[in-house]
């Protein structure tokens, strides 16, 4: 083997990103052109406009990643691309550069599934902090996360006991998987993973960026209302989840979401399943029952005047009634998050959870899924916050155990905007 040196490279969304990663658990360089700026006037990503910024992108992207390690294109072992799921034209542009790259220079291809990427973030997180402990205490092994004995724990992965249940929850995405590490003992092989839960229609963040639309925010909209929900009582508006009716009505229907079709949602149960269009409806009726809409309006006209606007902007043009409803908005729907992947943790007999994405990135959701996992004597893991939003060293390190077991793409290797990972 060589130096072990995987460039990971992702466009599948509206950030262009490029790293280089040490045999799945160094991170040498992780480097992000984010689009915000691009897509913000539209209020959402444009398909069209992130291709054209990724093309603009990628190479600077790939160049400064490069540099950052200290390392050329002659020292990589492979390129690990996202292959899917996400937008079809953003898919493309990484995918054929990833591809000209590993033909021009004669070295492995290896197409890695987004939403496996997000569940790497953390392990890659976690395998960072074991080796920096190990390397200053070489007796002491991670203990970032909390350590409890669990029947079920085949393995260890960087301290985090597993199967894990993870929660990858993004704009796109909103899915329970359990999660298996390569058998132990065995020097190569693939993790596992078996879908548990899904969302039926929107994702959170898209919840969260359509909320945040509505009410005259940035975007995109989970940073903002993360921010502004700290001034509000999470208490003022009651909101509700519907309990997901009986399946028989749900066979073989498929999620109208942004990301992959999975498994037929008459396979898993309903306690596990999500749905976020309701609650969206909720804050729009509470909007106009209210008569706010007038102020949301002025407040988009106000910070769509305002050069590089910031939530301290939004937080002096926001009242207190709509302080109580973005941050009684936020506990519902962490609320919900939280109750539907800890019941799914234990009935699944998962020895910790994991929490990935962009939406994992939120603090309410942080402070609140600590606390339950403490409760039950759980371990729980976040990645960093760089590493919960698109990035492509979680792509680097997802390739690692796919490098080891020789599981490489052809150059026929196609973008899949649908692909599933279980
Ligand atoms: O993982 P990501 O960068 O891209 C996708 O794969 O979708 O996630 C972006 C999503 C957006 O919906 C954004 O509003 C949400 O993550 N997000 C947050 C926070 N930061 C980003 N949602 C809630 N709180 C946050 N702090
Ligand atoms: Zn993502």
């Amino acid at each position: 083997m060589g130096s072990g040196l995987i460039l990971g490279i992702e466009s599948s969304c509206d950030e262009t990103a490029a790293a280089v990663v040490e045999r799945g658990a160094w991170t040498r360089s992780s480097i992000v052109a984010s689009q915000i700026a691009t897509h913000a006037a539209y209020g959402g990503v444009v398909p069209e406009l992130a291709s054209r910024e990724h093309l603009r992108n990628v190479v600077p992207m790939t160049r400064a990643a490069l540099a950052q390690a200290g390392c050329g294109l002659g020292d990589l072992d492979a390129i690990a691309v996202t292959s899917g799921p996400g937008l079809a034209g953003a898919l493309l542009v990484g995918l054929t550069y990833a591809k000209a790259l590993a033909f021009a220079r004669g070295i492995p291809l290896i197409a890695v599934n987004h939403l496996e990427g997000h569940i790497h973030a953390v392990l890659l997180q976690n395998r960072e902090l074991e080796r920096q402990r190990l390397t200053s205490h070489p007796s002491h092994k991670n203990n970032n996360v909390a350590r409890v004995g669990h029947p079920d724990s085949a393995n260890d992965e960087g301290g985090l006991p597993m199967p894990a249940l993870a929660l990858v929850v993004s704009g796109g995405h909103t899915h329970l998987f359990l999660a298996r590490p390569p058998v132990a003992g065995a020097e190569i092989g693939h993790w596992r993973y078996t879908l548990v839960g899904r969302t039926l229609d929107d994702a959170a963040g898209e919840a969260f960026d359509k909320v945040a639309k509505l009410l005259g925010l940035g975007y995109p909209g989970g940073p903002w209302i993360d921010q502004l929900a700290q001034f509000g009582d999470p208490k003022a508006v009651p909101f509700g989840f519907a309990q997901i009716k009986n399946k028989a009505h749900l066979e073989g229907k498929a999620a109208r979401t942004k990301g992959a079709v999975t498994a037929p949602i008459g396979d898993l149960d309903r306690h596990f399943l999500f749905s976020f269009s309701g609650i969206k409806t909720a804050v729009l009726r509470y909007v106009e029952v209210n008569r706010l809409r007038a102020s949301c309006e002025a407040r988009q006209r106000a910070l769509m005047a305002t050069p590089n606007p910031r939530w301290q902007d939004a937080l002096t043009l926001c009242d207190k009634q709509t302080l109580d409803l973005i941050a009684s908005f936020q506990h519902a729907v962490v609320g919900n998050l939280l109750r539907k992947t800890f019941a799914a943790a234990e009935a699944v007999g998962a020895a910790s959870v994991l929490a990935t994405g962009g939406v994992a990135a939120n603090r309410e959701l942080r402070v609140r899924f600590t606390a339950e996992a403490a409760e039950r004597g759980l371990p729980v893991a976040f990645p960093t916050l760089s590493l919960s939003t698109d990035n492509a060293a979680m792509i680097a390190a997802a390739a690692w155990p796919r490098f080891l077991a020789g599981e490489f793409a052809g150059l026929d290797l196609e973008a899949n905007p649908r692909l599933t990972l279980a």
